[in-house]
């Protein structure tokens, strides 16, 4: 499906983003593993939780969704069933490698696969340490998904992670559930914490020393409800939209301001926009606010170390500012964005630049030199949800038309995406 977009006069008015991907991921697979009821409110709509649902229900586990709100009966540790088929996680990253953590300690046979872009995407960076569990699992040329999973008694490993990655510290810690002793894990640098919330929460026994996690396994987790936040990568587009339109005042609702999250609110207040954060409170565990966002002088900045995994799926919007800031902005130290639902750089520099901005890519990054203006043209979302959204945004500041090829795609994680655009657009 493609998507025209025009620019527009202004951009006002309030959204609710949807319901955080990752908390939701998290929230479902844990609660799988409890033993008894929990509800799930505000649970991320989109395919890539559809797959993670659909998957827990060929394990056995009970899964009722009503508007928005899911309920689940956890079947406990020994609960799970051998699947009777393939198990499907699409598009979706969080769902194999979680899964993938459960999966090693059953005592059965499953095989995970996914879309020809999950299926491209490195997975010996899980089969490693999962193997150094005790795990039996096998991947397509030892390193690609569809992965094949023969259960095993695990036990608990001290491992340093090579890369800030949250999916493989998460199936590293949910191994570790069903583990003989305790397992540590350390973080070259912090990546999103929900797993080690959740888990604190659902009464697992889990330490944190500095960058090293501790999980030693001998309570079985509680089931927990959650009120799951909204999304702070999805409430980005708008921050993004509001902060380089020249008219444009957007409040953005209960949106999860989790510290390991908002490098994109401290990279937009370095960057000089008119943001601010309101109403701050904590919601089920995890620290919520509002936000306001108004039309900005944006100036260039430099984004790289410990920051880019607190923003790592903002980095084409960050790209984007870049275009409307005053001077240059060079973002490093994102080499991961070229394994993502596509090659991020590569494409966010391609598409970015067939609409008439100034952009380069590096190994590791990009530079992006501001002020010049777009015009708007024909793109493609490479089939990466982000950044047809990104793209959706650039296309309200260009001058001319701007058609967005494969604009579907925002189902992965927004749905509702293209019409929140129309809601907050006024052409007239
Ligand atoms: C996610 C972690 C990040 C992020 C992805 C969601 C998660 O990936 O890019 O969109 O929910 O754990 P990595 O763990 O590969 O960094």
């Amino acid at each position: 499906m493609e998507r025209r977009v025009k620019g527009c006069v202004s951009l006002r008015g309030e959204i609710a983003p949807p319901g955080d991907k990752s908390i939701s991921h998290r929230a479902v697979i844990l609660n799988s593993i409890a033993w008894g009821r929990a509800r799930i409110e505000n649970f991320a709509p989109g395919a890539d939780l559809g797959a993670t649902v659909s998957c827990l229900k060929n394990l056995g586990v009970g899964i009722i969704e009503e508007g928005g709100v899911l309920t689940i009966a956890g079947v406990g540790q020994e609960g799970f069933e051998e699947p009777p088929d393939v198990l499907n996680a699409g598009n979706s990253a969080t769902t194999m490698r979680l899964l993938a953590g459960l999966l090693a300690a059953q005592p059965f046979l499953s095989i995970v696969t996914g879309d020809e872009s999950l299926r491209s995407r490195p997975m010996s960076r899980l089969i490693h340490p999962l193997r150094l569990m005790g795990a039996e699992i096998w991947g397509r040329g030892d390193s690609l998904a569809p992965l094949v999973i023969r259960g095993n008694r695990l036990k608990g490993i001290d491992y340093r992670l090579p890369i800030a990655s949250a999916q493989i510290k998460s199936a590293i810690l949910i191994a570790g559930l069903f583990a003989q002793g305790t397992t540590t894990v350390e973080e070259p640098a912090p990546s999103r914490d929900h797993t080690e919330r959740l888990l604190s929460a659902m009464g697992a026994k889990l330490e944190r020393d500095g960058p090293r996690i501790a999980l030693t396994p001998y309570t079985s987790l509680s089931p927990v409800d959650v009120q799951v936040p909204g999304d702070i990568s999805s409430a980005a587009f708008w921050l993004i939209a509001g902060a380089i339109h020249p008219n444009a005042h957007i409040k953005i609702m209960n949106t999860g301001i989790n510290p390991t999250r908002s490098g994109i609110i401290d990279v937009l207040l370095q960057m000089g926009a008119r943001l601010r954060v309101e109403r701050e409170r904590v919601v089920g565990g995890e620290p919520v606010a509002d936000l306001e966002v108004e039309s900005s002088d944006l100036v260039g900045t430099e984004i790289g170390g410990s920051l880019i995994p607190r923003l790592i799926d903002e980095i084409p919007l960050i790209a984007l500012a870049g275009a409307f800031a005053r001077g240059t902005t060079i973002i490093r130290d994102a080499q991961e964005l070229r394994v993502k639902e596509s090659d991020r750089i590569g494409a966010t520099v391609k598409e970015l630049s067939t609409l008439g901005a100034d952009i380069e890519g590096l190994p590791d990054g990009m530079v992006i030199r501001g002020g010049s203006k777009l015009q708007g043209g024909d793109c493609s979302s490479h089939m990466d949800h982000r950044l047809a959204m990104t793209l959706g945004i650039a296309a309200l500041v260009a001058e001319e038309e701007t058609v967005i090829h494969d604009a579907q795609v925002v189902e992965m994680s927004y749905p509702n995406f293209w019409q929140d655009l129309e809601r907050l657009t006024h052409r007239i």
